[in-house]
């Protein structure tokens, strides 16, 4: 490796939010962002993953990677020591590395999709989410054994996409009682997560901007 690369590697592992897939163990539920564009979504994506007690964000492209790099910035919601309970994993072929139980979801606004609000979320799932200017990639598509849709009247923002879906399984496990429905007090206690150790952010502050 030359020099000019070393330095580089060094910089990006110095700056980098991304883990590989060696340096983890796949495990559902997860999220998976096919090639996002912005950090500001993919940031979005790790919060709602964290407040929903998610432990993977996984991203494939490197759209996101290489303005992260670029801007030699993690952004904010990234940095967010209350949320370095998920790992952001930067891979190319995810479901080469979940076991084979899990069942991948295709999140999508498209004809043939199921409507989340009679959805029955699977046991192990894997929501898979397209970028901000497209659709879930036909490859990733051919993997998912199911298809949704949220019922909006138009696409939302990706972030927001992922809020709405992980919130609507919270409220169906707890509506089966597979999930506590805690009081206010018991909520911000974080005594629902004790083994996470996690409360809320200190600094709670993110910029964040919902362009598309
Ligand atoms: C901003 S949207 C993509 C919009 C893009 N212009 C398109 O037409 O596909 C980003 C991602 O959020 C998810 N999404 C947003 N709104 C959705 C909805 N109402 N139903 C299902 N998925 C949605 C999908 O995974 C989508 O690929």
């Amino acid at each position: 490796m030359g020099k000019q690369k070393r330095q580089k590697t060094r910089e990006r592992g110095d700056l980098t939010p991304f883990k590989s897939a060696k340096q983890v163990t796949a495990q559902a539920p997860a999220i998976l962002l096919s090639d996002p564009r912005y950090p500001h979504n993919m940031g979005a994506a790790i919060r709602a993953a964290s407040c929903f007690g998610l432990k993977q964000v996984w991203v494939t492209g490197t759209r996101v990677a290489d303005k992260v790099w670029e801007g030699k910035r993690i952004p904010r919601e990234e940095r967010m020591k209350g949320f370095s309970d998920v790992d952001i994993i930067l891979n190319q072929r995810p479901f080469d590395h979940f076991p084979s139980d899990v069942t991948p979801v295709a999140i999508e606004l498209l004809s043939g999709s199921e409507n989340l609000s009679t959805f029955v979320h699977p046991e192990n799932p894997v929501y898979v989410f397209g970028p901000e200017d497209g659709g879930v990639p036909s490859v990733a598509r051919a993997l998912c054994h199911r298809r949704v849709f949220i019922p909006t009247f138009h696409c939302t923002n990706l972030g927001a996409a992922v809020y709405l879906v992980l919130y609507d399984r919270l409220l169906k496990r707890q509506q089966l009682g597979l999930e506590p429905i805690l009081t206010i007090e018991e909520q911000l206690a974080g005594e629902y997560r004790p083994a996470l150790g996690l409360g809320w952010p200190v600094d709670d502050d993110p910029e964040f901007e919902a362009t598309r």
